[in-house]
């Protein structure tokens, strides 16, 4: 007899539409008591083409819940020092709520200076070291946006992080290292961190009741680094392109689906799984920015 083995598909383009209804509606309330509608501005450099369909679809959210919103663009040549100056006009714009610079940046321009000018109370990505380090706080302020979106799934589906294994795989600043952070703290698991310098990186995925992947390696999780009924969040997003796409390109996660499916319990896919998330909690960050500037 062959075994049969069913999983649960995470939904998140369903789960990141429920948050979109419960957000228009807090708008709308506040719409009714003569508050601030929520502003968004968005600040891209350049014309890289995965950037562009990632802002156009914040645009598209934002419209969706009502919000205002504001576009900012600036060609690929312009200097730090102006783009700097560009990001201190928006911090003292009381107008402007919340904002974020889209990256990739240009090489000439450090992202870390960029991050570290917007103001750490419209910082609705979460990218500032004091939201970062807010994770780990009795009072976390805004939550970096990818990693809470991962949060708020597991919580969603109810799935189990206290006292489980973690394994993520991927250290960035912007989604590993604030995710193993959340799941410590706020989800009271035991997490294991894997990065390019970990050898035999199976060994660790293998043992991982929650296997969470962030580093933009289409297919780099093959069946057999993972445990039967394991729970895998595949939060890559790479930008593949090919003929055979009708878009001429696809975005792909790091999880070989097909293979790894039959084996998990749960399994994100992409496109529709962590990456509408990232879209819910920029929202979710941008409600939470305007209600603490003008409660
Ligand atoms: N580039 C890829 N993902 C993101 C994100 O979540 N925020 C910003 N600002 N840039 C990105």
């Amino acid at each position: 007899m062959t075994e049969t083995t069913t999983y649960t598909l995470i939904d998140g383009k369903k789960v990141a539409s429920d948050i979109k209804e419960e957000i228009a509606q807090k708008v709308a309330e506040r719409k009714q008591a003569g508050k601030k509608i929520p502003h968004l501005a968005i600040i891209l450099v350049g014309d890289d083409g995965a950037s562009q369909t990632y802002v156009d679809n914040k645009v598209k959210a934002c419209k969706s819940v009502g919000f205002h919103y504001t576009m900012m663009r600036f060609a690929d040549t312009i200097s730090e020092e102006k783009l700097l100056k560009h990001i201190d006009h928006v911090n003292n714009d009381d107008d402007v709520d919340g904002f974020i610079v889209q990256l990739p940046l240009p090489p000439h321009i450090s992202v870390e200076r960029v991050t570290e000018k917007i103001r750490s109370d419209k910082d609705v990505d979460g990218f500032t070291n004091h939201n970062f380090g807010s994770i780990i706080s009795k009072k976390p302020l805004l939550m970096p946006a990818t990693p809470f979106g991962v949060m708020e799934l597991l919580r969603r589906y109810n799935i189990e992080t206290e006292g489980k294994h973690a394994v993520v795989v991927g250290a960035s600043r912007i989604t590993g290292a604030p995710l193993s952070m959340m799941l410590t703290e706020l989800g009271h698991a035991t997490v294991t961190i894997c990065h390019k310098y970990t050898k035999d990186l199976a060994t660790f995925t293998r043992a991982a009741d929650i296997l969470l992947v962030a580093v933009g390696k289409p297919g780099l999780i093959t069946a057999e680094m993972v445990k039967e009924g394991a729970v895998v969040v595949d939060i890559g997003t790479t930008r593949v392109e090919g003929p055979q796409y009708p878009k001429g390109w696809a975005i792909k996660g790091d999880v070989d689906f097909k293979a790894v499916a039959p084996k998990t319990s749960y399994i994100t896919p992409v496109p529709g799984g962590v990456g509408p998330m990232t879209i819910a909690s920029l929202l979710f960050n941008t409600l939470r920015a305007t209600e603490l500037q003008n409660p």
